[in-house]
């Protein structure tokens, strides 16, 4: 990846008022999305991960996070999770060697989400941290709603753990998700541009090397 990419430059936000009344909209209990999707997800799951304490890395590209996660935390399980299967299969070099608290699933989030909720109200698992690392900003105004903190997949992310950290080029994505996790989750929330002592994932390589400033939004 070469450090050429541009800043995001959206000009499509929802006002303050207009994106707290979407995102209080959505509850656990009134999504609905097909469930045959998230049930086959839970056995999934269910099989690789009961019992465990997991580490939740969201769109994770190619896994390159996932990976260096799955170092930090030796004591957990990574959960890596893209729906691209390019990225995900990817021959990358250090997929030669994956560490056995690391697993690399292609996937929909949105099937994701809903069953690891699931499983851990049933103490099947526990989710301890959610890393969203340079979410796709869906910078025009249809995409709005495609953005993780005003869609439907917001409960979810905001019951799933107490611990959620969302890195991204564009300070105006992390405002926005604040602002929603603080008044319709309750959450505390942290804001802070960050230099990387190493790079955590190829966009944030990719960022960083185009002299892009970089932000890192911690939820508790
Ligand atoms: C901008 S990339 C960032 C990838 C990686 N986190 C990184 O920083 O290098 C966003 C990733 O989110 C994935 N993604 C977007 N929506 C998704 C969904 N509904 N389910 C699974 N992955 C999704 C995309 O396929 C893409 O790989």
């Amino acid at each position: 990846m070469s450090g050429n990419s541009k800043p995001v430059t959206a000009t499509a936000y929802r006002e303050e008022e207009d994106l707290l009344k979407i995102a209080s909209k959505f509850t656990i209990d009134t999504y609905k999305r097909p469930s045959e999707d998230k049930d086959a997800m839970k056995a999934i799951l269910l099989e690789k991960l009961q019992g465990k304490r997991v580490v939740f890395d969201t769109g994770c590209g190619i896994g390159e996070s996932s990976f260096k996660l799955a170092q930090k935390y030796s004591d957990q399980i990574v959960l890596g999770v893209d729906k691209s299967v390019s990225r995900i299969e990817r021959n990358n070099s250090f997929k030669k060697d994956v560490p056995s608290n690391l697993l690399l699933l292609q996937a929909d989030l949105q099937d994701v989400w809903p069953a690891l909720y699931e499983l851990q109200k049933d103490n099947a698992l526990e989710v301890t941290k959610q890393y969203i690392l340079y979410p796709n900003p869906w910078p025009k105004l249809k995409g709005v709603k495609r953005r993780w903190y005003a869609n439907p997949m917001l409960s979810f992310i905001l019951e799933l753990s107490s611990n959620i950290e969302i890195r991204s080029n564009w300070k105006r994505y992390l405002e926005d998700f604040a602002l929603v996790a603080g008044h319709v989750g309750k959450r505390q929330c942290e804001l802070q541009e960050f230099t990387p002592v190493e790079f955590l994932t190829p966009f944030e390589k990719k960022y960083s090397l185009s002299g892009q400033a970089l932000y890192q939004l911690n939820i508790r």
